[in-house]
């Protein structure tokens, strides 16, 4: 037995970056599509996994797009949702705070009080039935325009109590943090918190962004600010959590391969990394598989993992004294 690997599969984690509709596996798209009478372009499951071959994060996105069309009503967003928290806690995943895309569902007509409802059920019973506590932060999606995101923001005024806070994902490229400096305004006045993609495929420059105009609470990817010295000095300095994903990183061709992913570079840097599945149904792995593949093919250490899973509580938007009785559980299974 790998000592390394049994640690990981014990320690309590968090999951920081994973966004809802990236978790639909291709056994439920092709169930919602016959529950649903959904035209899917699909002959099998095995014809949508080998789809899944990506050059780029625009490749994923087009049919990222294209799977979430199966979801239509309120069980399905729950059955999406619980399969999600399910596969979670088997990881020992204990806190999740999930992206949604609530313009992928307004955009074909489902509407957004029937995505929360789903969701925010199937939260209730997740902590329920595995104890996995979660929070839901709203994307949104930077191809599309600063009005239309005023527009969702709009929309979730009467949901405020069940949404942590905003994000920014979709097409990065050519779609700065700039064009959405207003209604990131608007809503910290709102009192929501910030996150944003930065630095997947753009530039540091989008990471200074980020931080200056958008007054991120927390960001997302962040692989390239590596390629600039003093953003990752600032990084460092301000204790910006960086939710990294690793595999997600090697489908979309952001690393050639994971031996050369930057992760270990991040915590030598004294980063405040994390490790986590972005869109596990469509990369190939969950929380442990990303930590396992990771670990192996960089050489990480004992100390190297358990600072990451302290890192994922430390970098939530957990009160602190739960942040404190997990770092407190991570320490006892650590010496166990
Ligand atoms: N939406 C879903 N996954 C994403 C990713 N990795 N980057 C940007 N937007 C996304
Ligand atoms: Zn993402």
């Amino acid at each position: 037995m790998n000592d390394l690997h049994d640690l990981i599969r014990r320690l309590p984690k968090a999951e920081l970056h994973l966004h809802l509709e990236g978790s639909l596996e291709p056994e439920m798209i092709f169930d919602l599509a016959r529950r649903n009478n959904i035209d899917i372009p699909y002959a099998s499951v095995e014809d949508i996994r080998a789809a899944y071959d990506f050059s780029n994060l625009q490749d994923f996105l087009d049919l990222y797009y294209i799977g979430m069309n199966v979801l239509q009503t309120e069980d399905d967003l729950y059955d999406l949702t619980m399969a999600y928290l399910r596969r979670s806690n088997a990881d020992n995943v204990r806190h999740v705070e999930v992206f949604i895309d609530p313009q992928g569902h307004t955009g074909r007509g489902i509407a957004f009080e029937t995505v929360m409802n789903g969701i925010t059920r199937a939260m209730a019973e997740g902590e329920k039935e595995f104890g996995i506590t979660s929070k839901l932060i709203m994307c949104f999606l930077r191809h599309l325009s600063e009005a239309e995101a005023f527009e969702t923001l709009e929309q979730a005024k009467p949901f405020l109590h069940q949404i942590e806070g905003v994000g920014l994902a979709s097409s990065e490229l050519g779609h700065p943090p700039s064009k959405f400096q207003r209604v990131f305004a608007a809503a910290a006045d709102l009192g929501l918190k910030r996150v944003a993609h930065a630095g997947e495929e753009g530039p540091p420059d989008y990471v200074h962004e980020a931080l200056d105009l958008l007054k991120i609470d927390r960001l997302d990817h962040g692989n390239r600010a590596l390629e600039d010295a003093a953003l990752v000095d600032r990084l460092v300095a301000e204790q910006m959590t960086l939710t990294v994903c690793p595999l997600s990183n090697l489908r979309l061709c952001v690393v050639d391969n994971l031996e050369s992913h930057p992760l270990k570079r991040m915590l030598d840097h004294g980063l405040r990394a994390t490790v986590n599945t972005d869109d596990p149904a469509y990369f190939g792995g969950y929380m442990n598989d990303n930590y396992i593949r990771t670990a192996d093919a960089l050489g990480l250490t004992r100390e190297d993992v358990i600072t990451l899973a302290k890192n994922s509580f430390r970098g939530s938007f957990l009160p602190q004294a739960d942040i404190d009785r997990h770092l407190a559980e991570i320490d006892a299974v650590a010496s166990a």
